[in-house]
């Protein structure tokens, strides 16, 4: 079973006028001088799946300017249940708006038809920087086995600003600031359990692979998260025992609020936790591998995650890989093309020359991307 776009035509994407194309299951290599438009083109990809996208882009931001009268990505993705249509916009007003098969959709539904994860050269820092960026990894990953993560996030979120609130303009109603804590609580405790879930699958989806790519142990710095780890026998997203971790943390949070309205902020809960790594055959943390080492512990991680949702639903997710070859030596370039073709997944692969392909042979399909007066043009490649 394989899950491919088939067809993808943007227009009035970025620097891309109107470009359409058409492949098919295999891996797609996309090559091109800097500023032709390739990343663009990943970009528009993105926008087959839920959120803000591969550059985190506001909508009205991806408009070609000059002009910016909006966007439009459309797509016909196979899956393992039949084609499907897609249709992505990007309104003038920064609206962004889903169809599927012809009928309006949430963009959350987008997440079963295509799912999708990535890696960018903006991530190449992932492990050195703050927490956020390795959260929001962490985040997504979890996004990818349980569709409700999102939900639970944006609840999470919704009751601590409100929280914060309440405890800035004081004097809060501690009716109202109890409810609260325990919205937080029960939306931060199925956060965590996603998470601590998400982690053991990538942890235990590596450790049965035979690559090239280093076995990146994780595990998630955070109290409720480490707390249901260490209590489920099999990891899930809704074991019965997290009650008891859903109360200790509504109760720390009533026993919090002096601090917390003092900061300003929450200075518990899951919205502070970390990722950490580590090379597990060196047994060195991942911010402290070289540069080339640290791609490969993320690529671990991206090919188990993908390995580990071909299991789940049949077919592996569709792959943005921006400027990946690059970072890489011929020996483990050839390991992640084969990688690829292993699992079966059609990655969108980015390349300033052709030479990083080679090894791909016939198992990839080839264009080269161009920027001309008109607009990015793709065409395919020999
Ligand atoms: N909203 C927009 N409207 C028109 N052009 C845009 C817009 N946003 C970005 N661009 C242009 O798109 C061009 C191509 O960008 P892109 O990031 O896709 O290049 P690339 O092929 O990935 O290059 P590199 O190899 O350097 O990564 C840039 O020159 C940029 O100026
Ligand atoms: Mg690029």
């Amino acid at each position: 079973m394989t899950r491919f776009v088939r067809r993808i035509a943007l227009s009035q994407f970025r620097s891309h006028a109107a470009t359409a194309l058409d492949v098919d299951a295999r891996p797609v290599a996309l090559v091109g001088p800097n500023g032709a438009g390739k990343t663009n083109l990943l970009e528009a990809l993105s926008m087959l799946s839920p959120g803000r996208g591969l550059r985190g882009a506001a909508v009205a931001e991806m408009a070609r300017a000059p002009g910016a009268l909006g966007w439009r990505v459309r797509a016909t993705v196979e899956t393992p249940e039949g084609a499907r249509e897609i249709v992505s916009t990007g309104e003038p007003e920064g609206r962004r708006r889903v169809e599927i098969d012809g009928k309006p959709a949430a963009q959350g539904a987008l997440g079963a038809v295509a799912p999708m994860l990535w890696l960018t050269p903006a991530m190449d820092r992932l492990w050195i920087e703050g927490a956020e960026g390795r959260r929001r990894f962490l985040d997504r990953a979890a996004l990818s086995f349980f569709p409700d993560h999102g939900a639970a996030a944006l609840a999470y979120e919704k009751a601590m600003r409100e929280r914060n609130r309440l405890l800035r303009d004081g004097p809060a109603d501690p009716a109202w600031l109890a409810a609260l804590e325990a919205r937080m609580a029960e939306a931060g405790g199925a956060l965590a359990a996603a998470r601590a879930a998400t982690a053991a699958r990538l942890n235990a989806a590596q450790s049965g692979a035979k690559t090239l790519f280093p076995l990146a142990e994780i595990a998630i710095v955070g109290d409720m998260e480490q707390r249901i780890a260490a209590a489920a026998g099999t990891p899930s997203a809704h074991p019965p025992e997290h009650a008891d971790i859903v109360e200790d943390f509504r109760a720390a949070l009533a026993r919090a609020r002096r601090e917390d309205a003092a900061a300003g902020r929450a200075l518990i809960g899951p919205h502070r936790s970390d990722l950490a790594a580590t090379h597990a055959a060196k047994g060195v943390p991942a911010r402290l591998c070289s540069t080339g080492e640290q791609k490969a512990l993320l690529i671990s991680l991206v090919l188990a995650n993908a390995r580990a949702l071909a299991a789940d639903t049949g077919a592996a997710p569709i792959l943005l890989l921006d400027e990946v070859a690059a970072h890489l030596d011929a020996e483990r370039r050839a390991a992640l093309f084969g990688a690829l073709c292993a699992l079966g997944a059609q990655a969108w692969m980015t390349g300033t020359g052709p030479e990083l392909f080679e090894a791909l042979g016939a198992r990839a399909r080839r264009f080269a991307v161009a920027e001309t007066a008109a607009g990015s043009t793709v065409r395919e490649a020999a």
